[in-house]
């Protein structure tokens, strides 16, 4: 199975490089950031991958999708990296 590129809250379009722009201005609080933009709070998908970049800084996570448990489902929202 491919890897797959997470990056982004789908439902909203909001990349995660958008959403750590926004921590430097509402601080680390994924449900404040989720008050402000709407991302995580759709679907919800994105929201632990969300919660992932807030505690480490990165912008993008590229799993194997056969690694996780859901990684089909994640692969087909998401998309492959490649
Ligand atoms: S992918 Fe972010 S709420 Fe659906």
């Amino acid at each position: 199975m491919p890897r797959i590129r997470i990056d982004r809250c789908v439902c909203k379009q909001i990349s995660f490089t958008e959403l750590l722009e926004m921590t430097h201005v509402l601080g680390p609080d994924i449900d404040l950031i989720a008050l402000s933009t709407g991302a995580s709070i759709e679907c919800g998908t994105c929201r632990p991958w969300l919660q992932k970049a807030i505690a480490t800084g990165e912008a993008a996570f590229y799993p194997e999708a056969d690694s996780l448990p859901d990684g089909a489902r994640l692969l087909a929202h998401f998309g492959p990296a490649d």
